[in-house]
């Protein structure tokens, strides 16, 4: 019996391993559900569409996805699914976790659903992916912080809402590893968390946090690269801030947060930073009936990388962009992403894509706010918003994640690059 589940574990793991890559070919005549369909499936959907997960129906089966055909089409040509919102034709591309689909994909999806939506030959289907069990360690954590029990009911609004909790670590000790473990998948829409180190921080104040790490569907750990370590000051408390929604049952849910640490007095030669930065100084001034732009700043004084870009607005937030203005002048584009509030998504660069600057290059954060009828988001588009903590107020930073490096790390890495561009 035992050897028997393993062996079942050992065969989800490794199909995990080869969901396939969807070749880049042109969009199929005639596209099946079989051939064409259930391979964009697996790669990009069944990982929260799947029984007792985060999204409302299952799409393992033609039976299961034929009857919302029509919603897939719309929500795929939207953009809307897979949740995924940087813009494609702006920047930086490369990111882990990236499960958009191409405009090939979304042509073919299109086109199967015009035809009628058929299924074709169940010979042409590719070997049904096992995902692997979520609610399940990937890494072995020194610490476990959790969060207090929180209920949800089984029919309510959605909710937002933030928990601080003690650690027991009282000395600074630098991360590892870590990973957000969902009680219960079904509810945890998102969960985010923070280290607090200011001790008189209100709950609702998170402006001096530092960002530790996401939940976020068919995500396992971030393990950093040897040598790199976040900080965990000592005695700083955990900020577990959640989007909770009903499901239909009462269920009640507690999510962990799981560290593996350095061991004590160890300090790695990097440190990964994640904070609010290009935060709008001065008031938010959001007019009702107008798309508004606001502009932030914040210089780096040291060379360094960017590992990872996370938008933060709040209803009424719907782009924000990236720019690094280095000290020539000169100017660069990192990256738009389209916003909404109901996905709080961190796009982290592929190790090789990791953005780097020069000491003196200041970071600029652009965010759009939509406070007209157009936006769907809009509780109430008559009235002007300004900034705050409530949801209802409204914000404006990136949570940018990065690591300084030393003027000789600089240049190696700048040197690097171009060999390799050079060679393609
Ligand atoms: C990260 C998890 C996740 C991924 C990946 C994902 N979805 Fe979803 N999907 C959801 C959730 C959650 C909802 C419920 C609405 C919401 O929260 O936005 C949803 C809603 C939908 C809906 C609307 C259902 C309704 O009630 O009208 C469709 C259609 C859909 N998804 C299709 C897809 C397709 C097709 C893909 C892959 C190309 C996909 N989704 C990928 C989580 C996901």
């Amino acid at each position: 019996m035992r050897n028997a589940r393993l062996h079942v574990l050992l065969l989800a793991l490794a199909a995990t391993v080869m969901v396939p890559a969807l070749a880049a070919a042109a969009v199929p005549e005639n596209p099946t559900f079989h051939k064409d369909i259930e391979p964009i499936l697996q790669r990009s959907c069944q990982v929260c569409h799947r029984p007792d997960n985060m999204a409302p129906m299952s799409l393992m089966s033609y039976q299961e996805a034929r009857p919302w055909a029509r919603s897939i089409k719309n929500k795929v040509e939207a953009r809307e699914m897979p949740p995924w919102h940087i813009d494609p034709k702006v920047g930086v591309q490369g990111f882990k976790n990236d499960r958009s689909l191409s405009n090939d994909e979304v042509a073919t999806i299109a086109r199967w659903v015009d035809t009628g939506a058929p299924r074709g030959n169940q010979e042409d289907a590719p070997a049904p992916v096992e995902f692997q069990e979520f609610g399940a360690w990937t890494i072995d954590p020194d610490v476990i912080v959790s969060s207090p029990p929180h209920t949800v009911p089984a029919e309510a609004g959605d909710w937002w809402g933030d928990y601080i909790v003690p650690t027991s670590i009282s000395t600074d000790r630098y991360i590892q590893a870590i990973q957000t473990k969902a009680g219960d998948l079904r509810v945890v829409h998102h969960a985010l968390t923070y280290a607090v180190t200011d001790p008189e921080s209100p709950l609702n104040d998170s402006s001096s946090d530092a960002f530790l790490n996401e939940y976020a569907v068919g995500k396992n750990a971030d393990v950093y690269p040897d040598g790199t370590g976040r900080l965990l000051e000592a005695d700083a408390r955990v900020r577990f801030s959640f989007h909770y929604h009903s499901v239909g049952e009462e269920v009640t849910d507690q999510t962990e947060l799981g560290l593996v640490l350095y061991p004590e007095g160890f300090e790695p030669d990097h440190i990964l930073y994640s904070r609010q930065l290009g935060r709008v100084t001065g008031e938010l001034d959001i007019p009702a009936g107008q798309v508004t732009r606001h502009d932030g700043y914040t210089k780096m004084y040291l060379p360094g990388k960017l590992t990872g870009f996370q938008p933060h607005m709040h209803f009424l937030g719907t782009r924000q962009c990236l720019e690094l203005i280095y000290p020539t002048g000169s100017t660069e584009m990192i990256n738009c992403a389209n916003f909404d509030f109901n996905w709080h998504i961190v796009y982290n660069y592929e190790n090789d894509n990791q953005p780097v600057y020069p000491a003196g290059t200041t970071l600029h954060v652009i965010s759009y706010h939509d406070n007209t009828e157009a936006n769907r988001g809009n509780h109430d588009a008559k009235n002007w918003t300004g900034g705050g903590s409530r949801t209802v107020d409204e914000m404006a930073f990136g949570w940018i994640s990065w690591f300084d490096l030393s003027e000789d790390e600089y240049k190696a890495e700048l040197e690097a690059r171009k060999a390799k561009t050079d060679n393609e």
